[in-house]
């Protein structure tokens, strides 16, 4: 499982790699949702080093250890190996679940989605963000505007990995979750310049492109669409 390997081998540059001004709007919006929305006994879905554990008192799951390790390393105690598609607790155990930040776009889709529902209790809340076919660079943006974007499957290559990725269109998303009520829903635009997803450390003069092109956002945008679904029956 390719996608298993690349976190557990680039763990410990995962927190350098995203934390910058790119990805702060949507830390942000994410952080403010977590705040309004998470009750009770809640579950982190691929929490990866943690940067969402320590804003609630979550059980985090991932299916990467060394990406376990580092949320260790932030004190965060309540970690569990395991994959999104075979959840390792009892049927309606949890009152929030969170899954941010493209687990769900690396995961089979399906399966993870009825594990989520099936530990999720009635009135429960799932807080999930996934990146959208919206998210390659301009010129892909400008022919998606004539035509009815469709889902995408592909091949996502990081640093000689191939990942399995998914990108998902806004009906597809919603449509996961149409036995939810909908609380909450919005679109947000990322600025990814230079390489979105190439995971390397920027160099000097990378990050004087990086800052040149800060208004530039239709260079290379992706649209994340984030959303919080309630569990009605
Ligand atoms: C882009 S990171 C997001 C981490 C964290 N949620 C965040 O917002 O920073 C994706 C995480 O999903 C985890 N992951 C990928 N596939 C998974 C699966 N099938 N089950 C559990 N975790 C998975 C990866 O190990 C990685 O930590």
């Amino acid at each position: 499982m390719e996608t298993k390997e690349f976190y557990d081998k680039t763990a410990e540059k995962y927190d350098s790699r995203h934390t910058n001004y790119m990805l702060s709007y949507m830390r942000k919006a994410e952080e403010e949702l977590i705040k309004k929305y998470v009750f009770g006994k809640t579950l982190d879905i691929g929490c990866g080093t943690g940067h969402h554990l320590n804003l609630v008192n979550a059980i985090g799951l991932d299916v990467s250890l060394p990406m376990l390790n580092e949320a260790k390393n932030k004190n965060c105690t309540k970690l569990v190996q395991g994959s999104a598609e075979d959840l390792p607790f009892p049927d309606k155990s949890f009152d929030t679940i969170l899954c941010i930040f493209t687990v769900l776009n690396l995961c089979d889709i399906n399966k993870a989605v009825n594990e989520m529902k099936r530990v999720l209790k009635t009135d429960g809340r799932i807080i999930i963000s996934v990146t959208s076919v919206w998210e390659r660079g301009n010129k892909m943006l400008k022919k998606k505007l004539f035509r009815n974007p469709q889902p995408c499957r592909k091949k996502m290559r990081i640093e000689g990995f191939r990942l399995n990725f998914h990108a998902f269109t806004k009906e597809e998303f919603i449509s996961l979750f149409r036995d939810f009520k909908k609380e909450y829903f919005k679109g947000i635009f990322i600025v990814q310049n230079p390489w979105w997803g190439w995971h390397r450390e920027f160099s000097k003069w990378e990050k004087i492109k990086l800052r040149a092109d800060k208004f530039q956002f239709l260079n290379s945008a992706a649209r994340v669409y984030l959303a919080v679904f309630r569990k009605t029956q």
